[in-house]
């Protein structure tokens, strides 16, 4: 059997051309013991990858040029040599940016019961779902009444904070970039808020309009000039869960930080930033408490499908251009 996966041919500086990315295929070899052959129906994209494409190790190892990528997928179990998994399973893996996945029974997650679309499993119910979670609810310890800000409102991990921190009961301002999405936000019941065309100082004062009494919690995915706007709103004793800096990554070299760090100092504040694969044993109970949920649609949860293999470039390209709102997929086809 054949698999049809990406490869590297270079390490982009500045933003990835859609030409490093190459088609390839491979005849898989037998399945050894433990092994899972795998069909894969969904594949995720996610920013941290572009950290993988930079050469460097930083908290996962970088893309090998020439080799398969990976990433998240969901996909069917088509032939195995594992007990614990039959033909047929659904299952979460780590063997993405390809249509055919050979990996070890041992690494791969069997889809639990719960009534939600198995793509689920990649987003509100995946990683982001798991990180946006963890960082509302340990790192920023966010508690009912708090006045919180969220950047990235409406992408995968923003959008779950968002409706997260609205079911505790707290006054909840999203920042985003395009109409659409600010719409899409305020159909939620969050205060929206964009930072496209405004300076730190302009932003900034969008946000104390819509957060008047301050900000208790601010919730970082994108750096830049959300945070400058953000430092001088923080209330005394906030917290900022530092989850990711968006603007960087496609950066050749490291920005400047924001004038204004300060703020820390004289709002008594706290910044952490966290990877959610440290907090992976917490998983099940996130699970449990989030499933249920999302299975009642307590959680609008979005997402923006590209079709093909092909298309998953165009896609891991369009998280950088704001192209997606929720999780960004790409679904195979048969
Ligand atoms: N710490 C962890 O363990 C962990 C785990 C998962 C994700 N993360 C981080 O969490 C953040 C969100 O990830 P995600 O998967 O949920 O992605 P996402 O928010 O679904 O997609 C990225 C979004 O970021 C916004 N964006 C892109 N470039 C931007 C720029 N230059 N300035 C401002 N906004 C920009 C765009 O929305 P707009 O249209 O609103 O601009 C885009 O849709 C990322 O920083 C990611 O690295 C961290």
């Amino acid at each position: 059997m054949q698999s049809r996966y990406f490869t590297l041919t270079d390490y982009p500086e500045g933003v990835p051309s859609r030409e490093i990315f190459k088609l390839e295929s491979q005849e898989l070899p037998d399945l050894a013991h433990g092994e899972v052959r795998i069909k894969n129906r969904w594949l995720s994209v996610d920013p941290y990858m572009r950290g993988r494409m930079s050469g460097v190790r930083t908290y996962v190892p970088p893309f090998e040029l020439g080799q398969p990528m990976d990433g998240g997928a969901i996909g069917e179990v088509i032939e195995s040599n594992d007990e614990k998994l039959k033909v047929g399973d659904r299952v979460s893996h780590m063997g993405g940016w390809r249509d055919v996945a050979q990996v070890s029974g041992e690494s791969v997650f069997k889809l639990p019961d719960h009534d939600v679309p198995e793509q689920a499993y990649l987003g509100v119910l995946g990683m982001p779902g798991m990180t946006a979670w963890t960082g509302l609810n340990q790192i920023a310890e966010c508690r009912a009444g708090d006045n919180v800000l969220v950047s990235a409102a409406s992408g995968a991990v923003g959008s779950l904070v968002v409706q997260l921190a609205k079911a505790k009961g707290c006054h909840v301002v999203g920042i985003a970039g395009s109409a659409h999405k600010l719409a899409w936000l305020e159909s939620i019941g969050v205060e929206p808020v964009t930072y496209k065309e405004r300076t730190a100082k302009e932003l900034g004062d969008a946000i104390a309009l819509a957060s008047p009494e301050g900000i208790d919690v601010y919730f970082e995915n994108v750096g830049g000039t959300c945070l400058e706007a953000a430092l001088d709103h923080l209330n005394e004793g906030a917290r900022i869960a530092v989850c990711g800096m968006i603007t960087s990554y496609n950066e050749r070299q490291e920005g400047v930080g924001p004038g204004n760090l300060f703020q820390i100092v004289a709002r008594r504040a706290r910044m952490q930033g966290f990877i959610v694969a440290d907090h992976w044993s917490n998983y099940g109970y996130f699970l449990n408490d989030v499933a249920p949920q999302v299975a009642k649609g307590t959680f609008d949860y979005q997402e923006t499908v590209e079709e093909g293999l092909e298309r998953t470039p165009d896609a891991f390209l369009a998280l950088f251009e704001g192209g997606n709102t929720g999780k960004m997929l790409v679904k195979l086809n048969d």
